[in-house]
């Protein structure tokens, strides 16, 4: 496995953990060899100790994002005894050559090699080149054409383009080097266990598709809350915005999830294609359908993006978005879809939210029950890990009231809790060659066009109303507005993470 940004926060903080994970439960191959590529001044045993003290520093945290209870030493040999650093300059031809002497020299490892770009976006396409030019991607393909004797695959971080236009050149220029089923777009949602489990909930069970429709479900929300702020990425961040970082690719994969049909086995070709459906089913968003926000000063002295490291201090980029979405079939036909995302609100939720259509007659007269409330069905997706059916009942008593209760199933309940950083899932399918949980071509340029119409014009204009929400609240008053104006509210944010 080469990755290019060895010494970067990725594969520090996230990707080496993962590997460590696979090496924990012997799912790393055999014979594995990791080669890290970087122009950062640093040798194997440098790199090695980088790493270390990384894993280290995990120790007993339970807060981060790997907990470990030590670095077990037969392990940490598994990963890293034949590790190996390679400095040199991505644009420079010199580090692929160096490259391809090391993996000649790794032959029996049987010639399989993973490439992870964990870079720049703006180096995805010419890593790719290179690679290619150096003849890194050849796979050998067996005279039947069946089977390679070695296989080459690249995983490719996000952002992949930042429009459409960029997405379909990025595609056009790495499909010149390297062929479609060699190309792994990744996206890290789909490594949680509980977005993967959504198709699980509802392929796997008879009881939700009869009502997993437009005569039965009233709309969706999809809420992305984070409580941390744009920390040291300042500089990526004033480029991005939310609506780029986690619109287009986190949150629609959880709207795919949702939105998709059965597909017809739960191959990569299969599950993909229902999934392009979807993106290709969501109507372009209208700028009246979009509402942005950036957080301003919180209480306790938290500090408003304007003034955060590397952020320009009139900045007009977002880091909230709230959006309605349309999926044009007949599934979905007149089901709203709303989207929401943003930096430093009250809690960290990440939660699927399905509200059923109210019982079509209410045979409660002469009670005190005035409305019927709504039932939710709720995936909770992090952190809290688990899904709920929120439904009604009769609250004890000689008078008819009703009570919103829940039933919930919680993960932690049932399994226990492997280490597992998200990324074990991905990297493990990327060596076993299963595509299924990773964007295929059409399915990136097509989450570009639907939010294309809503980039174009947020760019020619800079919000007068910036900053428009604290940090700790929920949001903008707009994205409340957005949901009103049909007579719906959003879910509160608090109440979700409460568990309420
Ligand atoms: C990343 C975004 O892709 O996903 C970050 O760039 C965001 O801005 C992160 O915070 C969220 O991922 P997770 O797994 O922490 O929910």
């Amino acid at each position: 496995m080469v990755i290019f940004g060895a010494a970067g926060d990725l594969t520090k903080r996230l990707l080496v953990p993962a590997l460590y994970n696979l090496a924990t439960t012997g799912l790393l191959p055999e014979c594995f060899a990791l080669i890290g590529a970087d122009l950062a001044d640093l040798d194997a045993d440098r790199w090695r100790d980088s790493l270390r003290q990384m894993m280290e520093s995990f120790i007993g945290k339970t807060a981060s994002e790997s907990r470990i209870d030590k670095v077990d030493e037969d392990t940490w040999k598994r990963l890293t005894g034949r590790l190996a650093y390679i400095r040199g300059d991505l644009n420079d031809d010199a580090l692929y050559q160096k490259i391809g002497q090391h993996l000649a020299q790794e032959s029996d490892c049987g010639g399989n090699c993973l490439f992870y770009l964990a870079i720049a976006d703006r180096f995805f396409g010419p890593v790719v080149t290179h690679l290619g030019k150096a003849g890194l991607f050849e796979e050998n393909w067996d005279e039947d054409g069946k089977k390679p004797e070695h296989w080459r695959r690249v995983v490719i971080e996000k952002p992949f383009g930042h429009d459409e236009t960029s997405a379909k050149t990025l595609n056009t220029s790495i499909l010149r080097c390297a062929e479609e089923h060699q190309i792994y777009r990744i996206d890290h949602f789909l490594g949680k266990e509980t977005v993967q489990n959504i198709m699980a909930l509802r392929f796997a069970n008879g009881m939700f598709e009869p009502i997993w429709n437009r005569d039965r479900i009233d709309h969706v929300q999809i809420t992305v809350a984070e409580t941390v702020g744009v920390e040291t990425r300042g500089r990526f961040y004033e480029k991005t915005g939310a609506l780029r970082d986690m619109v287009p690719n986190h949150v629609f994969q959880l709207l795919a999830m949702v939105a998709m049909e059965p597909p017809a086995g739960f191959d990569a070709q299969a599950v993909r294609s229902r999934k392009a459906d979807v993106f290709s089913a969501l109507r372009t968003v209208s700028p009246k359908d979009a509402v942005r926000g950036q957080y301003g000063p919180g209480p306790d002295g938290v500090i408003g993006y304007r003034a955060e490291k590397d952020v320009d201090p009139q900045s007009g980029v977002e880091t909230y978005v709230a959006m309605q979405l349309a999926v044009d079939n007949w599934r979905w036909a007149g089901v709203p879809f709303y989207l929401r995302t943003g930096k430093h609100m009250s809690r960290r939720v990440t939660e699927i939210a399905i509200r059923f259509k109210p019982a079509p007659y209410a045979p409660f007269e002469d009670t005190n029950v005035a409305a019927l409330p709504p039932n939710w069905l709720l995936l909770q997706i992090q952190p809290e890990e688990g899904i709920a059916l929120q439904f009604e009942v009769k609250r004890p008593g000689p008078v008819v009231e009703l009570a919103a209760v829940r039933m919930a199933f919680k993960y932690a309940d049932w399994f226990p809790k492997e280490p597992n950083i998200g990324y074990e899932t991905l990297i493990y399918d990327v060596m076993t060659g299963d595509q299924t949980l990773f964007n295929r071509a059409d399915m990136v340029e097509e989450t570009w066009r639907v939010v294309g119409d809503v980039l174009e014009n947020w760019s020619k204009e800079k919000p007068e109303d910036f900053p428009n929400y604290a940090s700790g609240s929920d949001g903008p008053a707009a994205a409340d507005a957005l949901l009103a104006r049909e007579g719906r509210a959003w879910r509160s944010i608090m109440d979700n993470a409460k568990g309420s």
